[in-house]
């Protein structure tokens, strides 16, 4: 595996390649979620490129930009295992200029996590857009558990005509239920008890809906009677688009939950 720091290495590598390119974007802190993410691109491609940066323009001010974990010395090793043929690991000043074109989510980037992170994603559609740019991907790996990430940057790809195909995957959990995610680390042992809640009230929505309740209030409340001890942000169901609904559609459904931990907010969704 070749570590790449520069823009500059990275194009010219890119320019010798023919073949497939697979890219999985991360910020680090790299966990079996992302680990999927690779070996899916590894079973794909036949060049496999990593990125790890964490992207301050997706953080509000007084996010957790300086807490985030920063793992490099145990994130090569683990693209080093994982096959990784390329790990791109710029600098800030590489990626970024003094004043740029910017890229504008569209307005219901501005609902849920949006509504609660107003601006975040047109930090990631930027980076994420920049990435391409330089990595110039044949197929790029986006988890599902950041659902409405993995729509914008869909949509995306559509409106910028962009030739590079999405490939969103599973989420990935600890064997007791909870989604894997860098931001678990913040959690104490209480609230990592209390965390499961969220899993159980999902896996409920799902009990439901396989007893033939479409009723999406129905759904909600059974989520929120679940999860009624904990500090819940919003429970949203909503189609691919994103677009709310009424009405559980079978193949186009997302069920989104977002509960409070202090200051750790956790996601978890399931796709019906
Ligand atoms: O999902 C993430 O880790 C980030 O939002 C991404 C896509 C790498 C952009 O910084």
């Amino acid at each position: 595996m070749k570590i790449l720091k520069t823009k500059e290495e990275l194009q010219n590598i890119r320019k010798t390649i023919q073949s497939t390119v697979g890219f999985v974007p991360t910020m680090g802190a790299l966990h079996d979620g992302h680990i999927s993410l690779i070996k899916k691109a590894r079973e794909e491609n036949e060049i496999v490129i990593v990125s790890i940066f964490v992207n301050p323009t997706q953080f509000l001010p007084g996010e957790d930009l300086d807490a985030y974990p920063r793992r490099d010395e145990a994130d090569k090793k683990i693209c080093e295992m994982c096959k990784v043929d390329y790990l791109f690991m710029p600098e800030i000043p590489t990626m970024y200029t003094k004043e740029e074109v910017l890229i504008k989510a569209p307005n219901k980037s501005y609902i849920l996590e949006g509504q609660a992170r107003p601006g975040h994603f047109d930090g990631v559609l930027q980076i994420v857009m920049k990435l391409f740019g330089l990595v110039l991907p044949t197929n790029a790996y986006f988890g599902k558990k950041d659902a409405q990430q993995l729509s914008l940057i869909t949509q995306m790809v559509k409106d910028f005509f962009l030739p590079i195909n999405i490939v969103p995957c599973e989420i990935v959990r600890e064997s007791d239920g909870l989604a894997l995610s860098s931001r678990n680390v913040y959690l104490n042992e209480t609230q990592r008890k209390d965390a499961l809640l969220i899993s159980k009230s999902l896996y409920a929505a799902a009990t439901l809906i396989a007893k033939d309740e479409k009723n999406v209030k129905t759904i909600k409340e059974k989520i929120y009677e679940v999860m009624n001890s904990l500090d819940v942000e919003y429970v949203a169901i909503v189609d691919k688009e994103f677009n709310e609904i009424e009405k559980i559609e079978i193949g186009n459904t997302v069920i989104l939950v977002v509960a409070r931990f202090g200051q750790t907010r956790l996601l978890d969704n399931i796709w019906l």
